[in-house]
């Protein structure tokens, strides 16, 4: 019997099973010769949420959550934050190494080169209502963009792979700006190409009536911080997505779309937005023993709290912490810190958190500083989206040229009806038409 295998017995039949296991995992096909007879359709797995399941296997980020370590392409993530910048840590990811100075230069140049958006998505901002959600607005206007740029669909060019990766991350922060001012009335900036990646952000997000907006540096740099701890986690919710959509082939502008519909999700990416309501309605902090009365009581979460990989402190919340210190010497504090590090301190020390391993995540502490750089509570989630494309793109091409990827498909357990005859409708009793419901 080799070393490296699982002997499984069916009970049912007496037969016995060797599976192979590499890198600590069996393959679900393997459990598909376990049949009870030769019509048995073979054994399957039921893993709801994919608790237990690896979807791919995958070479650009690592994550240890009981260490609390994550890597990207083997970097970790505390040196890519306090010695890179966003777009080489989006090279990095895409490419799969740091890159040379020049190699650098024409990534940047490249991507800086598709910053502005056509003219016509401009007019189709136009359409939404004026209170509308900059997350809703923008998952719309990227799965617009691939009406603009058909040839983005020939996804077996690399060379129009590059350029639809250079599109989006160049036009996102666009998008994203441009919906910010969209919603309170102000007219658009354009973007400013001698700025930095997060400069220009902050350019076309604040700027006034002065004739060149200069960005303070060390919002600059803190927003480059925060885009790089968030520009890729593994196969999360988002992700997932990300790669089942793409597997069916649709064009990455379509299928960022839909990756970014899923982070719109309050228990995703929308969590940061959810945080800073949470520490707003708890108000002051002789009110935080009532609130996690409550979470434990199982009547609201503690939101920035908890994951399903980590089961320690969060990596990112650790950096993202040092950089609201340099933020607030800026902006000054914001009031909403001393109640987030209380709530953070008494929730350590309760067993409640402690048994469950619950600790703070990355947006636990993100909303705060977003909020004293000046961006309001509705745009956190595009804030997690925006540098989360160069993640998806990695992903997605990854997934794109793995052979062993195919489309998409999980199996289901039914559990509904047995076959049955088709009533007609004066035949039918109250009791066999289910819900009262209409
Ligand atoms: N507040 C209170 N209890 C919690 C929390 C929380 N935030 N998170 C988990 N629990 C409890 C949960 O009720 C369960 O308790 P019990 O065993 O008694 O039923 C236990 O901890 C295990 O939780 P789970 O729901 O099985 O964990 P999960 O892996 O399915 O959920 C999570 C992970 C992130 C959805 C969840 O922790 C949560 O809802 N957190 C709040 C939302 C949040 O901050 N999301 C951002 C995640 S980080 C950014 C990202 O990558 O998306």
């Amino acid at each position: 019997m080799p070393e490296n295998s699982l002997t499984v017995t069916d009970n049912r039949t007496g037969k016995v099973y060797s599976l192979p296991i590499e890198h600590g995992t069996i393959r679900a096909m393997d459990l598909r010769q376990i049949k009870t007879d030769p019509h048995d359709f073979g054994l399957l797995t039921y893993d709801p949420a994919f608790m237990n399941t690896c979807s791919c296997q995958s070479r650009i980020t690592f994550i240890d959550g009981d260490a609390g370590i994550l890597l990207y392409r083997g970097y970790p993530i505390e040196q890519l934050a306090e010695h890179s910048t966003f777009l080489e840590t989006a090279y990095l990811l895409y490419r799969g190494s740091l890159p040379t100075r020049e190699k650098l230069k024409m990534w940047v140049d490249g991507v800086t080169r598709h910053t502005i958006l056509h003219e016509n998505i401009r007019r189709f901002l136009g359409g939404f209502h004026y209170d509308a959600h900059p997350m809703g607005i923008f998952v719309a206007t990227v799965s617009a963009l691939s009406t603009f740029y058909q040839e983005s669909k020939q996804i077996f060019d690399p060379e129009a792979r590059r350029i639809t990766f250079y599109r989006l991350v160049a036009k996102v922060p666009t998008i994203a700006a441009f919906a910010y001012r969209y919603s309170i009335g102000m007219p658009i900036a354009y973007p400013d190409n001698e700025l930095s990646y997060t400069g220009n952000f902050l350019n076309m997000m604040f700027k006034g009536t002065e004739p060149r907006y200069r960005p303070d540096p060390v919002l600059e740099r803190a927003l480059e911080v925060l885009f790089i701890l968030h520009a890729d986690h593994e196969q999360n919710c988002s992700t997932s997505a990300m790669r089942v959509v793409g597997s069916a082939h649709t064009d990455p502008f379509t299928a960022i779309a839909a990756a970014a519909a899923a982070l719109y999700g309050p228990l995703h990416g929308g969590a940061n937005e959810a945080v800073l309501k949470m520490l707003n309605v708890i108000g002051s902090k002789d009110k935080i023993p009532e609130y996690i009365r409550r979470v434990k009581a199982g009547e609201v979460k503690l939101m920035g709290f908890g994951h399903r990989v980590y089961k320690n402190y969060d990596p990112r919340a650790r950096i993202i912490k040092r950089t609201a210190d340099e933020v607030f010497e800026v902006t000054g504090k914001n009031p909403l810190l001393d109640i987030a590090l209380e709530l953070e301190r008494i929730a350590l020390e309760d067993d409640y958190f402690v048994s469950r391993k619950l600790y703070p995540n990355v947006d636990f502490y993100s909303g705060i500083i977003y909020q004293a750089m000046g961006f309001p509570t509705e745009m956190f989630p595009v804030l997690f989206a925006m540098p989360r494309v160069a993640g998806w793109m990695s992903q997605w091409e990854e997934g794109l040229l793995d052979p062993e990827q195919k489309i998409a498909r999980p199996r289901q357990i039914y559990l509904g009806a047995e076959r049955r005859d088709y009533v007609p409708i004066e035949q039918r009793e109250p009791a066999l038409t289910g819900s009262m419901l209409p």
